[in-house]
């Protein structure tokens, strides 16, 4: 594919955005930016940013829209953003959307990946992410090569904080009333398209491929 590809991920907590976009990260060598992960190293850092964000992280609410707004206008401007990039959980709020766009950048494709309710509250209880360089594993669908250290930089594998039971839910709701209507923001400009999401994780990556290729 020789197009830049500018791509947001839609989809609720656990629904396999940050899993999918580090293969297609990998597959396009462009980069994948997770607004959650940017704000997770600034509290492990314990930057002022940091200090900001937890309480809301802590209790699954979104940080407020200026904050990550300025997160991203940065971070876009970094120069491996130039032939295109990964979105993972920006935007989350119509009004992010819209600063997307006053900022000039013009997304190529989105991709909204479709998981129910129930079947992602059982997931997240199997989640392990490295706490060294991010990755995402899962006792089950995705197990680490190397057990409880990260099969690539060999660091140890934690589980989120906000991946407790009653953090989900909470998560959800905050999904389906603040982030869902960008659905119908998206299809309003005949960019989004829908994934839903397999049991088996290499199913939805090549359901993903297509949505992007085909
Ligand atoms: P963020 O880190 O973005 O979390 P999230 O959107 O809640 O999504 P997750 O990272 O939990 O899930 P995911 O879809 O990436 O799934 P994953 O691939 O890990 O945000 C965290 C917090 O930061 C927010 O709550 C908010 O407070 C704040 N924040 C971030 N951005 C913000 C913004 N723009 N505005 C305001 N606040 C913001 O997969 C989940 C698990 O399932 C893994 O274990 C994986 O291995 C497994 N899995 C994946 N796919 C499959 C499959 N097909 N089958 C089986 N298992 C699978
Ligand atoms: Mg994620």
């Amino acid at each position: 594919m020789n197009r830049a590809i500018k791509l947001i991920l839609l989809g609720a907590p656990g629904a396999g955005k940050g899993t999918q976009a580090e293969i297609i990260s990998k597959k396009y060598a462009i980069p994948a930016i997770s607004t959650g992960a940017i704000i997770r190293s600034a509290i492990a850092n314990g930057t002022e940013l940091g200090k900001a964000a937890a309480s809301y992280i802590e209790r699954g609410e979104l940080v407020p829209d200026a904050v990550v707004i300025d997160i991203i206008k940065e971070r876009l401007a970094a120069p491996d953003c130039r032939n295109g990039f990964i979105l993972d959980g920006f935007p989350r709020t119509v009004p992010q959307a819209q600063a997307l766009e006053d900022m000039g950048v013009e997304i190529t494709d989105v991709i909204s990946i479709e998981v129910p309710d129930e079947t992602i509250m059982t997931r997240m209880s199997g989640r392990r992410v490295c706490e060294v360089c991010g990755a995402t594993y899962h006792t089950i669908y995705n197990p680490s090569p190397r057990g409880g250290l990260c099969g690539v930089c060999g660091g140890q594998l934690t589980v989120r904080k906000d991946d407790k039971p009653e953090v989900v839910s909470e998560r959800l709701a905050v999904y389906h009333r603040q982030t869902e209507p960008l659905k119908a923001y998206y299809a309003d400009k005949d960019i989004l398209k829908i994934v839903v999401g397999q049991e088996k994780l290499e199913d939805t990556t090549a359901l993903t491929a297509k949505a992007l290729e085909g």
